[in-house]
């Protein structure tokens, strides 16, 4: 097994690991929509007890989207090879990427209220989301559940839906700019925890290159409320 090479974002100070022993759980609030229709899981995992609107676009849309981004099924694998390396890992993992919002003062401000105090049960409990979305992205399973989650999970950073998951008093909105910005330190911070496999150093490469699309495809389908229906 492999140690993870240090980097200058990987070694920022974890002000909140505290927040790693917080036992997040899912909540209780409700999304109204008025197109609900999905159980309250995805692949397996308890999301919440509201349903999720269907998503905006088709499937056949999603693979047009694919292209534009140059995602093939090789990607598709190596994503896939991806899960069995990050899971052992994937709480420390996340709370490398805590450690980089909590000591970025323009960032943590999106999780604290508007006296620039950080909600830490808000915290804990979005993190408990986010370990899902690590090993949802790494399944890699683009079917209509998942493309129907990525436009709640737009609406969650947006005004339409911030705060109402964990009925927190947070800042209501988060600007659009900073999520396609968080593709690069979300991946670079990521590769060391690739290395942890048994994989070559090519594999590792491939497995990169396929969560950064991932990513960035991820963050484009959450940029539907910021960018509105006609123009998406
Ligand atoms: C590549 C960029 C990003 C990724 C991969 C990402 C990932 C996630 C995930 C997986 C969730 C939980 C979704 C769920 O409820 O299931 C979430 C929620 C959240 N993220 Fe992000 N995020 C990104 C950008 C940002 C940025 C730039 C901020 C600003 C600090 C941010 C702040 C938040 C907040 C405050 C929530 C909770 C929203 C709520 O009230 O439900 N995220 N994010």
């Amino acid at each position: 097994m492999h140690k993870p090479k240090t980097n200058s974002l990987h070694s920022v100070s974890l002000s909140l690991a505290a927040i790693a022993l917080m036992s997040a759980c899912a909540s209780t609030q409700a999304i109204d929509s008025p197109e609900q229709h999905q159980p309250p899981t995805i692949q397996g995992y308890t999301i919440g007890t509201h349903a999720v609107a269907k998503a905006p676009i088709t499937l056949a849309e999603l693979e047009e989207l694919k292209g534009s981004l140059l995602m093939t099924d090789e990607d598709i694998k190596y994503l896939r090879m991806s899960h069995d390396v990050l899971e052992p890992h994937v709480d420390e993992l996340v709370g490398v990427w805590y450690g980089f919002v909590g000591s970025t003062p323009h960032l943590l401000k999106y999780f604290s209220n508007e006296a620039g105090e950080p909600d830490m049960e808000y915290l804990g409990r979005v993190r408990a989301r986010f370990v899902v979305w690590v090993l949802d992205t790494a399944k890699a399973n683009y079917d209509q559940d998942w493309l129907d989650y990525q436009f709640e999970i737009g609406r969650r950073h947006h005004r339409v839906g911030k705060n109402k998951t964990d009925d927190a008093n947070a800042v209501d909105h988060i600007h659009f700019r900073h999520l396609s910005a968080l593709t690069i330190p979300v991946t670079t911070t990521l590769k060391p925890f690739l290395e942890r496999g048994d994989h070559t150093a090519e594999e590792v490469d491939k497995m990169h290159a396929a969560w950064v699309k991932s990513v960035l495809m991820q963050t484009i389908l959450w940029s539907y409320p910021y960018v509105g229906e006609d123009d998406f």
